[in-house]
């Protein structure tokens, strides 16, 4: 245990700063109520935070869009609140980790507004610039937002790339200038004391230079209604190589590995700093030391549906052996992105217990995990009922395009719109059971509106007050993790690999041996399991148990966690 590296050993919770905790009551969350909520996070047991951009933008893609790469949105705060924060959370023993955008900037940074001003402009090579063809634009490229990649500026009479939305011009990564200015805000972060990054993207940074034309042979509005809703493993699996046919030039390209080993060596100029890819691409370890510190475990949270052992048993089989010599796993189930794990591993009927069972199977998989804001109490969905109300571009395209150009009747296009919305999962932290949760005053309109199940008891007050919360179960898992070093350190060995119904598994490092089990169904389970060992400890079961246990004869009740040190 003593030699892991912090990153290896913690449990990261992911702040979407906007939606957070609003301290000046103007409806959007910012620093300061970040960090006046600091204690609340150490007391739930978290060790570090990534923070969704904080940078100055125009919110086109949410701050995905960075106006200004060393500074801090205005609406957030100002760089000594950041750094008041950084310093408060440092005190309490927590990191911090920023998100860094390379593929692209925003349309309105100033790079980009020069690099358009004309074709001789010293930054016109900053951005990726092309003639069209015959009126049209260089080639078919989409952009993964929808539409065409390329926009045309009348100005210099040229089109510019953009794999994300048009707002969001590709950066030239080729050029060494704008390479050594992102570089530059790197160590700005990097001297002001930030723990590391997490890299949005860098899959689509290079794009192929001869500009092939994709074959893919169906709209891109079908395959995203195809594989975007995809219901089904198999109906993913039909759609998703035309998906990657339609992007097969725009993405994975030589040099993005070069890139990643240099970033990796500025940051090892560092003491002690972590790098995390958005993109669940195992390439991106390296050879385990000269990339990326962690790559998100995405394939693990693409079960649609609830969560079943045998795709828990698969995911884990194929990751871990894909991982090269000494890299370190990394976990997740539900961020900015992505529906929310008690939605999307729920059925509507067991949401409960199964909420409690997703995060059973987070602290205890091999590798460090990350949680999303609000999860902790159970936060859901929210499905927005009037398309004015969305911020998420792509959502909005999809709408426009679902009534405009496929004739869809609006009502069914809002519900397209609002099922693929990441506005759905970025909806303001419940704080308590008041108007607008408690995140900003009563009567202040809310960047998004507050889900009105916080009276519910969907709010953190609430929860904080009921020993049989989710939260408390939140906080008395963490806790349990902290002290449980077969759990941060072991290795992880699966049992009953036929099991359908519970997933079992060892883990076992220098200091101890742990069985897990995780039942996964609403029924009893009986378990016969063959194991030497002379002594029994259950360090966690979510259900009263005798303290005499049977490992040959192991009752689990329905959706039970059971956690047991073997001696
Ligand atoms: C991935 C981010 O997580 C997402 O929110 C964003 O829209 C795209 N990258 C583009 O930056």
């Amino acid at each position: 245990m003593t030699d892991l590296k912090w990153w290896q050993k913690a449990v990261f919770y992911q702040i979407y700063p906007r939606s957070f905790a609003d301290a000046n009551g103007d409806g959007i969350g910012d620093f300061q109520g970040m960090t006046s909520h600091l204690d609340y996070l150490k007391s739930l047991g978290i060790d570090a935070l990534w923070l969704s951009p904080h940078f100055p933008s125009p919110f086109i893609d949410c701050g995905y869009d960075i106006s200004n790469y060393v500074d801090v949105a205005p609406e957030l705060g100002t760089l000594d609140d950041f750094k008041l924060f950084l310093d408060e959370a440092h005190q309490r023993d927590i990191k911090v980790i920023l998100d860094l955008v390379l593929n692209h900037s925003s349309d309105q940074h100033p790079w980009f507004i020069e690099s358009r001003s004309s074709r001789d402009n010293p930054k016109r090579d900053w951005y990726v610039w092309k003639d069209g063809v015959d009126g049209n634009p260089p080639n078919n490229w989409m952009s993964c937002f929808g539409g065409s990649a390329w926009k045309y500026d009348p100005a210099t009479e040229q089109y510019y790339y953009h794999f994300f939305l048009t707002e969001q011009p590709d950066i030239n990564w080729r050029n060494p200038e704008v390479k050594q200015a992102l570089w530059d805000a790197v160590r700005f972060w990097l001297d002001m004391g930030v723990d590391g990054f997490r890299l949005d993207a860098i899959g689509t940074i290079f794009e192929d230079p001869a500009l092939p034309d994709h074959t893919s042979k169906y709209s891109q509005f079908e395959l995203y209604k195809a594989f975007r809703f995809a219901e089904t493993k198999e109906e993913r699996e039909k759609y998703a190589p035309h998906w990657e046919a339609m992007f097969r030039y725009q993405v994975e390209q030589p040099g993005v590995h070069e890139l990643m080993q240099e970033l990796r060596s500025i940051i090892d100029e560092y003491d002690d700093r972590l790098l995390v890819g958005e993109d669940d691409n195992i390439e991106y370890y390296g050879d385990g030391n000269n990339e990326l510190h962690l790559a998100f475990n995405f394939p693990l949270m693409r079960q649609p549906g609830r969560l079943t052992s045998d795709w828990i048993r698969a995911n884990q089989k194929e990751r871990l052996s894909e991982l090269p010599p000494g890299a370190w796993p990394c976990n997740t189930l539900n961020n900015h992105d992505s529906t929310r794990v008690y939605t999307h591993f729920g059925d509507g009927k067991n949401d409960a217990p199964l909420a409690r069972l997703s995060l059973a199977l987070m602290l205890t998989l091999r590798g460090t995990p990350f949680l999303y804001n609000g999860e902790e109490i159970g936060m859901t969905d929210y499905m927005l009922e009037d398309i004015r109300q969305f911020w998420d571009t792509p959502a909005i395209w999809l709408y426009n395009m679902a009534v405009d150009e496929m004739g869809v009747p609006a009502p069914e296009a809002l519900q397209l719109a609002a099922k693929s919305s990441r506005d759905r999962c970025r909806t303001p932290l419940q704080w308590r059971n008041a108007p607008n949760g408690g995140f900003s005053p009563p009567g202040v309109e809310t960047w998004l509106p507050v889900n009105p199940n916080y009276a519910e008891g969907i709010n953190v007050a609430e929860q904080l007050d009921d020993p049989k919360s989710l939260l408390n179960f939140y906080k008395e898992m963490l806790n349990m993790r902290k002290r449980t070093p077969a759990l941060i350190a072991g290795d992880y060995e699966p049992l009953h690999n036929e099991a359908e119904d519970y997933l079992a598994f060892l883990r076992r490092s220098e200091e101890q041996n742990c069985l897990v089990v995780l039942n996964f169904s609403e029924n009893h389970q009986n378990i016969n399991f063959d194991l030497e060992t002379s002594a029994i400890n259950v360090i966690f079961s979510s259900q009263e148990r005798e303290s005499e246990i049977d490992l040959e004869k192991l009752s689990l009740a329905p959706f039970e966690i059971f956690i047991a040190e073997l001696a």
